[in-house]
């Protein structure tokens, strides 16, 4: 009888892992309660480039699934094209402006009406170490780069890659954005990243995070491929690598492999970035598909954002609750510390380039183009390659 009433439908996204799994299926299973059948529209592809091109292309053939995954600026530049369904009554009746992170609310709702879902907050300048490696060199994780340094040399000298990393763009950019706000602040960061200044690029700061980027490519295992985030956590996790620098999805990702926080792996800041959160949310926007969609697509709205199923997507997930209030007693210690730092406010939250939480995604992209470049390319110059960024910079949409 109740499959008389079942509403099916269909989420689009990128996750493929096993927590990302995990976290999907404490999501559809909640649905699965309240008479909502879930299903996968799934585009694997790290940090989502693949599952943004096919959503769409979905849209302009006038296929759009009920629900996607888009995160960050695009949800402004949908809403304005009246692509988003619009979730005043579920946001009013859920208290989402008082319950959310300002910072959530602010994202969620560009044009005063909420056009997403928020699910969780993961922070990118997470350093993973691995806590085996760690106890048998006497090693402590390091809090600036003299030490990480001195520390890789150690490992390095034992046979140990220090660093585990692939040369996917986007997981070379999550490293590289961390390395600008190390170099810098958050004013600074948000100059390149947000206003896009020409200035911020042929700063001596933005030389700085470029040289790092270079010198850290030494630790890395070599040859250098591009291995999937997944298999990059997989190093930390099988100590081919005593450090990892990762969106706290690789959190999540070790946990659901069994792998405890705090005994098989820790987490810290990457260097001079401990007071800063830089920050991915991940939403989930509603597509029109006329009345019937829409009962299904507003309760869908409603769980998501509930207190309980935010603690149990977020422990799975490895993010944070995108609550003001959420039981911080249930997070491990690499989440309470995210939690803490995010609640600082706006003056220390800092939002990620390659997540696209900073700009859109053609200046993301060009930007992220000529990072790898250079990376490549050991006879670029830091400042041939500061000039073309500052070109480049002056080009893109502002
Ligand atoms: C991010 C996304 C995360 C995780 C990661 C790896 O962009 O926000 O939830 O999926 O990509 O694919």
């Amino acid at each position: 009888m109740a499959n008389a009433q079942a509403q099916t439908v269909q989420v689009l996204h990128w996750w493929t892992s096993t927590s990302e799994e995990k976290a999907i299926a404490s999501l559809s299973g909640r649905m699965a309660q309240e008479n909502i059948v879930w299903k996968n529209a799934v585009i694997p592809s790290g940090s989502g480039i693949g599952a943004g091109i096919v959503l769409k292309s979905r849209m302009l053939a006038g296929d759009a699934p009920e629900v996607a995954q888009l995160n960050g600026v695009i949800i402004s530049e949908w809403a304005d094209l009246g692509l988003l369904q619009e979730l005043d009554p579920v946001a009013s009746s859920g208290k989402w402006e008082k319950s959310l992170f300002p910072t959530v609310w602010r994202l969620i709702q560009p044009k005063g009406h909420p056009v997403a879902v928020p699910l969780g907050i993961h922070r990118i300048n997470t350093l993973f170490y691995n806590r085996k490696i760690f106890a048998k060199f006497d090693l402590s994780p390091p809090s600036n780069w003299d030490e990480f340094d001195a520390l890789a040399k150690k490992l390095q000298q034992a046979g140990i890659t220090p660093l585990a990393q692939s040369s996917e763009p986007w997981q070379l950019a999550t490293l590289f954005e961390t390395l600008v706000l190390s170099e810098s602040d958050a004013n600074f960061y948000r100059d390149a990243f947000v206003k896009k200044s020409s200035q911020a690029f042929v700063d001596p700061r933005f030389g700085r995070a470029l040289s790092r980027l270079r010198s850290l490519k030494k630790y890395m295992p070599a040859p250098l491929t591009e291995r999937t985030w997944i298999a990059t956590t997989r190093m930390l996790a099988d100590g081919d690598a005593a450090m990892l620098v990762m969106g706290d999805w690789a959190k999540g990702e070790l946990n659901s492999w069994g792998i405890a926080t705090d005994i098989g792996f820790s987490c810290a800041a990457v260097p001079n970035t401990a007071n800063y959160h830089l920050y991915d949310i991940d939403t989930l926007v509603m597509l029109d598909k006329g009345a019937a969609a829409r009962s299904a697509q507003e309760k869908i709205a409603q769980i998501a954002v509930s207190p309980v199923v935010q603690t149990e997507y977020n422990q799975i997930k490895g993010s944070i609750p995108v609550l003001r209030n959420p039981e911080l007693n249930k997070m491990d210690s690499c989440s309470q510390t995210s939690w803490k730092i995010f609640s600082r406010g706006s003056a220390v939250q800092v939002p990620s380039l390659a997540h696209r939480m900073a700009t859109d995604e053609i200046s993301k992209d060009a930007i992220i183009a000529e990072i790898m470049r250079f990376f490549s390319n050991d006879s670029l110059s830091v400042s041939d390659t500061q000039k073309r960024l500052a070109a480049i910079s002056r080009t893109l949409p502002k």
